[in-house]
């Protein structure tokens, strides 16, 4: 056994666990009506049938949902039993436990109800920096109605079969705000003192023991410091958690990172790559060695975020830093995870890079949650078993970029006999310019990845290889997959007459020199264009501007990105000018229009103007071959220039079709 701490027994109050590693809470954005939706059993059922102990749902609410818009779920009725009875049902035929999670978002409740704003609830009318909510304080009974709701949500999960109940306190949410000495500023018995802040809680664990009887476990999700002003810190937090643990309420505490309150705090709730891994560990080991000093061991100390490799919980749960570890993200990008583990064939989990594209990003526009390197995740029903082909054939995939990756490795793994070309030296495509990109080096793993798939299933990699029309024609395929990927897209050089001019692609493959003053034109306005900027601006030192056809850096992609790339600009000193269209430039200026107005702007002083103008994509190939080869198919940036994650899922679902 590689990983023994990881694959013991344990237990939380007396609740048996096949191992130590969980599945945490997270929505999932398949919801159907306030549920559990079919998509979403079968989703778990990927993870449940692979040897993870424990699992989570994802956060409920203990009120109904009316007016509420994006897919979440509520334990408010009678009516959330069915499905969570088949999940716990289906927990219990694999030998895996189910804890549900309920929660309430007090001041940072992030819905309008029916397009108008609710009224939120706190502690005190201390207003929220990311939801701009000032809340109505929370009156003595209205408080004591919602622990009756809490406790109601509870038994209605017992009843559906969970074994136990975790209240999601930190994050940001109203348990949260009642710990926190800044928010709570209360001078009556819920607030005023460290004892008068724990007291929401407290009733709220007393009154959910109460309904649930005596067997099911209890406990509370805790952030000890958030990255919030007004936020918890770590001291008192631990202390919170010593009472609670010494007065017999609760049976584990998860500890976490990160704060819905705030734009710093958001993406720090799913650790993003250019966080360090495993920031979770030290706040949980301070409460835990704070219990154990005590005493108190029979209270489990568990904690998820950003450990993606069974080592890595291996070494947490040797070092004592918690009882039991946990894992989203690595579960979504690898449903296998955990099996891999135990089977002795850990160097064959797709490990999350930590980008987070495709999981939180999917889920903060309100979609279900996928990954952009296992496209299979939320599609399990479809794509979620590789079926072997009855009829094998050879199959010639035209492009090493991750779509033409993808695409081979699974037609390869239903059994066809693949081949794969690429024109440059390296598999990869722009894949190894992202990772190039400032803290994105962790990008690259998808490649890594890739490798490892296409080398398990047999694929024949042919690279430095042109593929033209004839070439294919001569090979005889019996299918030909044509992901060759894009270019630069660059406007019209008769702009730019006397400029010094080069594309965010020269930067980063190091081709050109690049002068001291620089305007960065970001058309696209994802990732590309700010990481040039800050590369530009840290290794070279040069004066950079980013000129953003856009409401804001990364306007194109999810906030939390957006958040992160906005202050690493920031704290490099880039200056960034929103609504800017590129027209010209010329030796000294670069030319720009407001985009809503159409006002001109110049910038002056400009030695060199970088594009990152997006790509161009490209059918040549796929056209010349229309007619001449039995089966063909185009996927991914040549057909319409996108992201990785669409050139990965079109290639597992091209791949599906053969
Ligand atoms: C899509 C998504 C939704 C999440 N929703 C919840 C939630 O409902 N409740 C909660 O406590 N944490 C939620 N989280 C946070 C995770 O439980 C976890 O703490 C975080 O993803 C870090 O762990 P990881 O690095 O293993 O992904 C969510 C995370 C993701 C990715
Ligand atoms: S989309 Fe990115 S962050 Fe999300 S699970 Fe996949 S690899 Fe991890």
């Amino acid at each position: 056994m590689d990983f023994p701490e990881l694959f013991s027994p344990t237990d939380i109050r007396s609740i048996p666990l096949k191992n130590r590693l969980f599945f945490g809470p997270h929505g999932t954005g398949m919801s159907e009506g306030g549920f559990l939706g079919a998509r979403q059993i079968a989703y778990y059922e990927a993870r449940i049938r692979n040897n993870i102990g424990l699992i989570f749902t994802e956060a409920h609410h203990v009120e109904p949902l009316e007016g509420i818009v994006y897919p979440t779920c509520s334990a408010a009725t009678d009516a959330c039993i069915p499905a969570l009875a088949e999940m716990a049902g289906l927990c219990g035929a694999n030998d895996v436990r189910l804890f549900g999670q309920l929660f309430h978002e007090g001041r940072s409740a992030l819905s309008l109800r029916d397009g108008r704003r609710e009224v939120t609830v706190g502690p005190s009318a201390i207003p929220d920096e990311r939801h701009h909510n000032v809340p109505r304080a929370m009156t003595v009974p209205m408080i004591e109605d919602l622990v009756g709701h809490f406790a109601a949500a509870a038994e209605r999960m017992v009843r559906a079969g969970v074994d136990g109940i975790e209240i999601l306190v930190g994050m940001g949410y109203l348990h949260a705000q009642f710990l926190s000495p800044h928010i709570n500023q209360r001078t009556d018995e819920y607030g005023g003192s460290v004892a008068g802040r724990r007291k929401f809680l407290e009733k709220t664990l007393i009154a959910v023991r109460d309904a649930i009887g005596d067997r099911p476990a209890i406990g509370f999700r805790i952030v000890p410091e958030d990255d919030d002003p007004d936020g918890l810190e770590l001291e008192e937090s631990v202390a919170q958690c010593v009472a609670i643990a010494e007065a017999d309420l609760c049976d584990f505490i998860n500890v976490a990172v990160g704060n819905v309150s705030t734009l710093a705090g958001v993406p720090s709730i799913v650790p993003s790559m250019y966080t360090p891994a495993g920031a979770c560990l030290p706040p949980a080991r301070a409460v835990r060695s704070a219990l154990l000093e005590r005493g108190i061991d029979t209270v489990k100390v568990i904690a998820a975020g950003r450990i993606n490799q069974p080592q890595d919980a291996e070494r947490a749960l040797g070092e004592g830093d918690v009882d039991m570890v946990g894992a989203v993200r690595a579960f979504i990008a690898d449903h296998e995870f955990a099996t891999k583990a135990k089977e002795g064939r850990a160097d064959e989990i797709r490990a999350c890079i930590a980008c987070n594209q495709a999981c939180i990003g999917h889920r903060a526009t309100g979609h279900a949650i996928s990954c952009i390197q296992h496209p299979a995740t939320s599609r399990e029903r479809t794509y979620g078993t590789v079926t072997i082909t009855p009829k094998p054939k050879s199959v010639l995939v035209v492009g090493g970029g991750p779509g033409g990756m993808k695409a081979a490795a699974v037609a390869a793994e239903r059994g066809h006999t693949v081949t794969l070309i690429e024109k440059g030296p390296r598999l990869g495509g722009q894949v190894l310019l992202a990772e190039r990109l400032p803290g994105r080096a962790e990008f690259g793993g998808v490649i890594t990845n890739l490798i490892s798939e296409l080398n398990r299933y047999g694929v024949a990699i042919e690279t430095g290889v042109e593929a033209t029309a004839e070439l294919v024609r001569q090979r005889k395929p019996g299918a030909v997959i044509i992901a060759t990927g894009a270019t630069p897209f660059t406007p019209d050089p008769g702009w730019f007459e006397g400029a010094h001019v080069v594309t965010a692609w020269d930067v980063l493959r190091g081709e050109g020199t690049v002068g001291k003053n620089v305007v960065v034109a970001d058309w696209r306005c994802d990732w590309i264009g700010p990481g040039v900027a800050e590369l530009l601006r840290i290794d070279q030192r040069c004066n950079v501007r980013l000129a953003v056809n856009g409401e804001t850096v990364g306007y194109t992609v999810q906030n939390y990105l957006k958040y992160q790339l906005a202050g690493r600009l920031h704290a490099v000193g880039v200056d960034v000018l929103p609504y800017m269209r590129l027209i010209g430039a010329d030796a000294d200026t670069v030319y720009l229009q407001h985009v809503v107005n159409a006002e001109p702007v110049l910038l002056e002083g400009v030695d060199t103007l970088v594009l990152a103008s997006g790509h161009r994509g490209g059918l040549d190939l796929h056209d010349g071959l229309a007619g001449h080869v039995p089966e063909l198919y185009a996927i991914g940036d040549c057909l319409s220039p996108r992201t990785v994650e669409e050139a990965i899922s079109e290639g597992m679902e091209t791949a599906f079709l053969l």
